[in-house]
């Protein structure tokens, strides 16, 4: 017999329930994580999280992802190797996250990582290092997120509003990145983040990088047109000859008759235009 689908508890209502190791976070990151992190729920995801502090949120990502989730945490903090529970798939790694061959032994022995959180030290200058470390040790199809960044604007952390060298600063030119495919200037080409960031997130204090393969963008039709132009041309020009056999056999009267069952409105809408079109 099959089991009825019991729906997956919110992350918020995980974190309010939560009665392990201390976590603490931002509000406002729940929806952002949801709204990102969902679709790897239950696929037995790879999670790197810098900073483990208590080891609380270790148990939360755990909780949210199911069965088969590994978590790999970076601290700076030696009594953070205490939390870890290799059999449960929760490893911990001590060593300093602005150090490059630290990361880069991290990603060899568990990498690639479907998700790469980054809640450690909230300094710019670690948070450039993971970028640039860290996003090839991403998935096909991972994602990247950067928290606490209102750090980024903060006077103690090296921060302030257009401050070079923040990770804010350092993701504005990625906007343009990732549309070099439709440059049409020799002095802006298409790089390796062209080719491989498929979408840039910005919110209050978070940024959420997604990789995936990234070409240049094609265009589909569907449908019939309303009018004897398309895009300025006829449609015999605008309209590929692929499209317009299928708009041909849109045309067979049965397909009209469908058509005009399921929705009355598009024949007063076609007499109206022939009305209009011959006087
Ligand atoms: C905000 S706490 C992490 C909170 C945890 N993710 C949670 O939600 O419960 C930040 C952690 O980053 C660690 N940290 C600070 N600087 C670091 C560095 N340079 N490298 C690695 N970890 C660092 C701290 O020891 C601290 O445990």
């Amino acid at each position: 017999m099959r089991r009825p689908r019991i729906a997956k508890p919110a992350l918020r209502d995980i974190f309010d329930r939560h009665e392990g190791r201390l976590i603490h976070k931002v509000d406002h990151y729940f929806p952002i994580y949801e709204r990102h992190f969902e679709r790897f729920r239950g696929t037995a995801p790879t999670i790197l999280e810098i900073g483990v502090a208590q080891g609380g949120s270790v148990e939360m990502w755990h909780a949210y992802f199911g069965r088969g989730t590994t978590t790999v945490g970076l601290d700076i903090e030696p009594r953070s190797a205490t939390l870890a529970r290799p059999g449960r798939r929760s490893h911990v790694v001590i060593g300093d996250q602005g150090d490059p061959d630290v990361l880069r032994r991290i990603a060899a022995e568990h990498g690639p990582f479907d998700i790469i959180l980054d809640d450690g030290s909230h300094r710019a200058e670690h948070q450039l290092i993971l970028l640039d470390t860290l996003w090839d040790e991403l998935t096909e199809d991972g994602v990247l997120l950067v928290e606490d960044l209102h750090t980024d604007y903060w006077p103690n952390y090296g921060g302030g509003h257009l401050r070079p060298g923040t990770f804010i600063e350092r993701i504005k030119p990625l906007l343009d990145d990732i549309n070099a495919f439709n440059s049409r200037e020799d002095s802006f080409q298409p790089t390796r983040w062209t080719s491989t960031l498929t979408g840039i997130h910005v919110y209050d204090s978070v940024v959420v990088l997604e990789r995936g393969k990234h070409q240049p963008f094609t265009t589909s039709m569907a449908g019939r047109p309303s009018f004897d132009t398309v895009n300025g041309l006829p449609v015999s020009e605008a309209i590929s000859d692929e499209h317009q056999a299928r708009m041909a056999e849109m045309n067979t009267p049965a397909r009209r008759i469908r058509r005009a069952v399921l929705n009355p409105g598009l024949v007063v809408d076609g007499v109206r235009r022939r009305v209009q079109r011959h006087g």
